[in-house]
């Protein structure tokens, strides 16, 4: 049996839940949100380009049915809604989730799912690198600002973070984070992807210490997909014309689909086997041990307070008063 394609075998309904899902108007996200429409799930997808996501929301009702299919999710179906959200604007950022906060009477699920691979060194608006800040600085942001919804929304509330293994070749540049002094698209990348795991950590830490229980946090690598984000990778790491190729054809057996790349978040954000377990990295539908880089709890801790201070947040050992501090970033 091929053991690179694991799927999520639990069968959990998800009626009556709420689930936000960046980045869900294509690939990964978007057969997320197809698993959690099935299960009965209002699915929020929170896009830059309300359009696609529109047009991805079709999609799905058109296509119920996916390769994994068993027949295993008969019941009602759910619903969709869009929000705007470019993660490279920290304003719309803080606008989604007053959105969100305001609207919906519920969070379960927060999948931080949207990514890019941006081969040319920018800044946002907000004067971060691209990468740094769609891949990890937007996703934090949001994160703190839904907490508090999700704690009244709890228990058995999750967030996964959707990173990558080239969090392997990642370092955290804490004196040129904005790699504006040596860039490379690799180097941003994995950057971001290291912090997503790390924040992970921190952030579960951060929660058991508070004692807010009923909130689980998980990232992931969701293994290697068929896709442009993919192909881009490709070229990063082997920037010589035809080591792409070739780097392609030893990759392509270890290669997914997007219904076989959104099983882990799928099983990190549903399966009851997972339910107590909080700031560990999955792949293929299992826990999996890190490289020392991604344990590195002083590396966490720093990140976590580095981050606070680009965000303009007033780190505090109390956690239930920073939240509340970074909630009146809400009225900015
Ligand atoms: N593909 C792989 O092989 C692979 C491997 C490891 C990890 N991952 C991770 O898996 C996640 C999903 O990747 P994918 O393969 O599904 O990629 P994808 O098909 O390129 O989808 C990426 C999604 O992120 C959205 N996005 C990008 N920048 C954004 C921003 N500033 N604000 C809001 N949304 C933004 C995109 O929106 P638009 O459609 O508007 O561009 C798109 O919906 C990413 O975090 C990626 O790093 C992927």
């Amino acid at each position: 049996m091929w053991t690179y394609h694991k799927s999520c075998t639990s069968k959990v309904r998800l009626d009556n839940k709420v689930a936000v899902i960046t980045g869900a108007n294509t690939g990964i996200g978007k057969e997320t949100a197809r698993d959690f429409y099935k299960r009965g799930a209002r699915v929020i997808l929170a896009c830059r380009n309300v359009e696609k996501a529109k047009n991805a929301i079709e999609d799905i009702k058109n296509n119920l049915l996916s390769s994994t299919d068993n027949n295993s999710h008969q019941g009602k179906l759910g619903e969709f809604a869009v929000y705007p959200l470019d993660l490279c604007s920290l304003k719309s950022v803080r606008e989604c989730a007053k959105e969100l906060l305001t609207i919906e009477s519920a969070i379960h699920i927060l999948i931080n799912n949207a990514g890019l691979m941006n081969s040319i060194h920018e800044k946002t608006e907000n004067g971060f690198e691209v990468q740094l800040q769609s891949n990890y600085l937007g996703h934090f942001l949001l994160t703190l600002l839904l907490l508090p919804k999700m704690q009244s929304s709890g228990p058995g509330c999750k967030i996964v973070n959707v990173s990558s293994l080239s969090y392997i070749l990642g370092t955290i540049h804490f004196n040129d984070m904005n790699l504006d002094r040596s860039y490379s698209s690799l180097k941003a990348y994995s950057q971001s992807k290291l912090a997503n795991i790390l924040f992970t950590k921190e952030l579960a830490r951060r929660l058991k210490e508070a004692g807010i229980s009923g909130i689980n946090v998980y990232s992931l690598h969701p293994g290697y997909i068929k896709n442009e984000l993919a192909y881009q990778y490709a070229g990063a790491i082997c920037p010589v014309p035809g080591m792409t190729f070739f780097y392609h054809y030893i990759m392509m057996p270890f290669m997914k689909n997007t219904i076989q790349g959104a099983q882990t978040t799928i099983h990190c954000a549903v399966d009851e086997k997972v339910a107590d377990e909080t700031g560990l990295y999955y792949a293929d539908c299992r826990v999996t041990r890190l490289y020392r880089k991604g344990r590195n709890n002083q590396m966490a801790k720093d990140l976590w307070d580095h981050t606070c201070r680009f965000l303009h947040l007033e780190p505090n050992d109390n956690f239930s008063t920073f939240l509340k501090s970074v909630s009146l970033q809400l009225v900015k």
